[in-house]
């Protein structure tokens, strides 16, 4: 059985809305929001986009899948999900020890008889290492290790797919970046004279732009990355964004949260409102899901 025939709720493609804030000049533009986040009530967003084709093409012979993360990690969110659906066994190898007090994340790998293994900063550190993945083989065997984040090549093939969904062609797209690979299967995609502007979530300057090259596998001049909206850094959250984060969620009827879209939308307004894009672009902000990542811990 394929992963497509056993979560029948995966709704593609995701609509994409026009977006009428009352942000100081958006009405000069085209704005839209393609709402990555309505794809399934759990697997949202690019976690879907991310793991759909490494996920339909494993090797009969898999016994289980490991992977990387934080406590509030939606890429293990999502895919202890689908592993719990396809009773496929899954282990979540997660950055420090949360055995004393669980987050809401992993209180849903448990209750989906995931294998949870707490590794110190610097084990994790070794993830993507050749010697640390052998490591992980021998004490797996027949196991699919999938890098955090779900940013295996084939990750950009799904992303690309979203530009295929498009009744409008956008001459900008506009998405969160954490590891790079939402942007790099955007920009595979992108024609002519459109432009992808990613939104760094962290302090990554160079090291995010390295990591998409990286990804691309060449240099393309069609994209860059803006990096003066992370807010302190990876979940970090200033008083502005979470106030932010309320009211839009408040006015638009649909919601964000501080670690992703909320800083995605964020900058999008602030850009808008130094009239960065010029006047009459179609611009497309890509909502990449991930709410469940702002719940409290209990
Ligand atoms: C909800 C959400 N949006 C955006 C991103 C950033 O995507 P990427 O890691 O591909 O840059 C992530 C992390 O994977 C995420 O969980």
């Amino acid at each position: 059985m394929t992963v497509i025939e056993s979560i029948p709720e995966i709704e593609t493609p995701s609509p994409c809305l026009p977006f009428k804030p009352d942000w100081q000049h958006a009405e000069d533009l085209q704005i839209y929001v393609k709402r990555d986040d309505l794809i399934h009530p759990v697997v949202s967003g690019n976690k879907w986009r991310k793991l759909k084709y490494t996920l339909r093409q494993l090797p009969a012979s898999t016994t289980r899948i490991v992977s990387f993360g934080g406590g509030y990690s939606n890429h293990l969110h999502a895919l202890g999900f689908i592993c719990h659906q396809l009773a496929m066994p899954f282990t979540a190898i997660v950055r420090g020890d949360y055995s004393a007090s669980l987050t809401p994340m992993l209180h849903d790998l448990m209750a989906w008889n995931s294998e949870l293994v707490y590794v110190d900063k610097v084990e994790y550190r070794q993830r993507d290492t050749l010697a640390y993945i052998n490591q992980l083989q021998a004490r797996y065997p027949g196991a699919v290790i999938i890098p955090e984040g779900g940013k295996q090549p084939s990750a950009l093939r799904g992303v690309g797919e979203i530009m295929h969904e498009l009744a409008v062609i956008p001459d900008y797209v506009l998405v969160p970046v954490g590891s790079g690979a939402t942007l790099a299967g955007l920009v595979g995609q992108l024609y002519g004279h459109q432009r992808a502007i990613g939104i760094a979530v962290l302090k990554g300057e160079n090291y995010l732009e390295s990591e998409v090259n990286q990804l691309l596998d060449r240099t393309q001049t069609n994209w860059h990355i803006q990096h003066d909206f992370h807010h302190g850094g990876y979940a970090k959250c200033s008083r502005e964004l979470a106030e932010f984060c309320r009211t839009f969620t408040r006015e638009h009827g649909f919601a964000v949260e501080p670690v992703y879209s909320g800083k995605l939308f964020y900058a999008a307004k602030m850009l808008i409102e130094r009239q960065y894009f010029e006047k009459g672009a179609k611009v497309l902000l890509l909502h990449t899901g991930g709410l469940q990542g702002a719940r409290e811990s209990r």
